[in-house]
């Protein structure tokens, strides 16, 4: 049951798709506490209650003992007492003496202090009295989560191309550099379907364009990577450059289409290209016009985007940098004491996402004039919206890829995201692996992180282990920063392990993509905690670093450096497989409860529940070379094991066709 209970007269974000009449009776579960300016909603945690949610966020899948807030933030430094990533979603779900799921529909700040301040209390706190807050009760987690997501609406389908493994780098300077990592996979014999192309394949950094020099012919660059079995995939910036002569600064301009500050002139910020504007997302026709751009590369055979510093990132306002100066300018010749030293140094950290600039330019959404940092989080998720809804008209019956950085919930329904900014830190592997379950209940599915970490130098054994975890995330992409380690498969010493590991990942495709599938059309979790299929079992409830992927199996990843293997909680008696490639397999059947299992570092391993299975192709170098009929049955037969394939063309949109689904049976 969906509970709905509206405060004042709140912003509409979109994020909700089915009507939900208003609750008569007062909010169950919370007390609830008002001010002039915010609402507090506080809950009693019982020592043993669980809380689940918020999406992308720091910490554990059990979201105890910290405080998050909703405030999409571009922090490329994010560690383990970082309140806010790049994502708002205000879902939570508390399992112990009650069960339920809250989702706080609100475009601002929301603050969920869980356990933080005192550690049985939970306060939901929204910065503002005008907003949705939804409380839904049912049978168990996964119905809970599942009418939730019905009441968001269908999440984002990528083409099947796009589960195939990408590289990615910030970035390849030029048409040779591409050349050469392709040819670096494919001599190597390690699958590849994606090279993703960053910020520098555009002429100085401007949305739409094509660096010429690097990039003579993209159209035609990208026909002879088709024909290799590879995509182009370029991003997407949501700054547009301030450039005389530069078609869509000076459309957006005359239209009258850029975020506006309160005096009327353009909001100036500064980010890649020096100084930019911000297109209007929010208004209507402002967004439909910035998403018709992407036909500029549609046009030219590209066939996915991503949506990148839709925060929106700022690294300056025009307005706070000229003020900077003129302090520093005051602060020259100076005895700079602690005071002024650190006054000093502030001016100039405080530049990049400033609060005061986010509350310095207007929104005119929905017929309103909004000030944006009232309707922040929405930012990205309108940004997608503009190229989701332009791809639709574009292209009505063809998928196109697109992932965006910033999201709120309702962005699903457009695209997927890449969990921003990470590190070449094994916490940021364990980061990952604990984020899959809540970006799910949010509804991103076609959903990963930066494989190998984007930030800081990545080691081989890093490497292999975050790829071994990433063949089961449908984005699976290797991505990394200018200045850091190169990192695709082939720089490393034994190319072969690269080679068989990725190579597994299209072994088994055919899963992959059938759980991926199913979850998307039936709005239910690919990636959940063991404690939503083990209700029964307490000690499933405990456990933070295996997931259950799909219907038939459970993962176990290691992500500590130097381990030779892990310890493993069965909850009940499954079958152990252990994969150096596709065909090196061993099995082992494992008893309910606790082990310790060997992991070799060229090795990938998973369980399969009892009467289970899952489908094994032959592989392939790309999705397309993957044959989904000459499937091997890899199962766990108690009495029959069986599955249901999910097979399409994998680029058409007709996704609930009874065809596609068929059912395979192992005894
Ligand atoms: C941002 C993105 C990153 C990208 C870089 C340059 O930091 O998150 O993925 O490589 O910008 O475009």
């Amino acid at each position: 049951m969906i509970l709905k209970y509206v405060y004042g007269t709140p912003i509409e974000t979109d994020a909700v798709v089915k009507e939900v009449d208003g609750a008569e009776k007062n909010i169950p579960f919370f007390n609830v506490e008002k001010t002039e300016e915010t609402v507090t909603f506080s809950y009693q945690m019982e020592e043993d209650d669980i809380v689940y949610g918020l999406g992308e966020n720091v910490r554990g899948i059990n979201k105890r003992g910290f405080l998050y807030v909703s405030n999409c933030s571009d922090d490329p430094c994010h560690r383990e007492d970082t309140n806010s990533l790049y994502g708002a979603h205000n879902f939570i779900l508390v399992d112990g003496k009650e069960l339920f799921g809250v989702f706080v529909d609100f475009p601002e700040k929301v603050t969920f202090d869980i356990g933080y301040t005192k550690r049985t209390e939970m306060d939901i706190t929204v910065n503002d009295v005008n907003f949705v807050i939804y409380v839904i009760t049912g049978e168990d987690e996964k119905d809970i989560v599942k009418q939730f997501r019905q009441m968001i609406g269908q999440s984002y389908i990528a083409p099947k191309w796009a589960l195939g493994y990408g590289q990615s780098r910030w970035s390849y300077m030029n048409e040779g550099e591409i050349r050469e990592v392709v040819k670096n996979y494919r001599d190597n014999q390690i699958p590849l379907d994606m090279v993703y192309l960053d910020i520098d394949y555009m002429e100085r950094y401007k949305d739409f364009t094509v660096n010429k020099e690097a990039f003579p012919d993209l159209e035609a660059l990208a026909k002879e990577m088709k024909e290799q079995g590879i995509r182009l995939v370029p991003i997407i910036d949501a700054g547009v450059k301030i450039e005389e002569g530069y078609d869509i600064y000076e459309e957006g301009l005359e239209k009258g289409y850029f975020c506006k500050k309160e005096d009327g002139t353009e909001f100036v910020a500064g980010v890649w290209p020096g100084k930019v504007h911000f297109p209007d997302m929010l208004n209507d026709e402002a967004r439909n016009w910035f998403g018709k751009k992407y036909k500029v590369l549609l046009d030219k055979g590209i066939e996915g985007f991503w949506n990148d510093m839709n925060e929106p990132a700022i690294f300056y306002s025009e307005d706070r940098l000229k003020k900077a100066f003129e302090e520093l300018a005051k602060l020259q010749g100076e005895n700079l004491d602690i005071y002024k030293f650190f006054h000093m140094k502030d001016l100039v950290l405080e530049l990049a996402n400033n609060k005061e600039d986010y509350a310095s330019f207007y929104h005119e959404y929905k017929g309103q004039r909004i000030r944006h940092d009232k309707v922040h989080n929405l930012y990205g998720y309108y940004m997608t919206r503009a190229a989701g809804e332009a791809f639709d008209e574009l292209e009505p019956d063809k998928r196109i890829l697109m992932f965006s950085r910033a999201s709120y919930i309702g962005m699903h329904r457009y695209g997927g995201i890449w969990t921003g900014d990470n590190m070449s830190w094994w916490s940021h592997l364990l980061l990952n692996i604990r984020m899959m379950p809540a970006l799910n209940m949010c509804g991103f599915l076609y959903t990963g992180a930066d494989l190998g970490g984007f930030g800081a130098h990545v080691t081989e054994d890093l490497m292999l282990r975050w790829l071994e975890f990433g063949i089961f995330t449908p984005l699976m992409r290797n991505h990394s920063a200018l200045g850091t380690r190169r990192q695709e498969a082939y720089q490393f010493e034994d190319k072969k392990v690269f080679a068989n590991i990725i190579g597994i990942r299209y072994g088994i495709l055919p899963y992959i993509y059938s759980e991926y599938m199913k979850s998307s059309i039936r709005d239910e979790m690919m990636f959940r905690p063991l404690a939503f299929d083990y209700r029964e079992d307490s000690f499933a409830k405990r456990v933070e670093d295996q997931l259950l992927v799909g219907d038939s199996i459970m993962i176990a990843p290691v992500y500590e450096q130097n381990a030779k293997g892990r310890y493993v909680y069965l909850p009940e008696k499954m079958k152990m497989v252990k994969m150096k490639s596709l065909t090196e397999r061993t099995y082992e059947i494992l008893e309910k409860g606790h082990h310790y299992i060997d992991v070799d570092l060229d090795e990938v391993i998973f369980f399969i529940r009892p009467d289970k299975l899952i489908p094994l192709s032959k592989g392939g170098q790309f999705v397309e070379e993957v044959d989904f009929e000459d499937l091997e049955l890899l199962s766990f037969v108690e009495t029959e094991a069986t599955y249901e394939l999910y097979t399409d063309d994998g680029f058409t949109k007709e996704y609930d066709k009874p065809e596609h689904f068929k059912h395979l049976i192992s005894k």
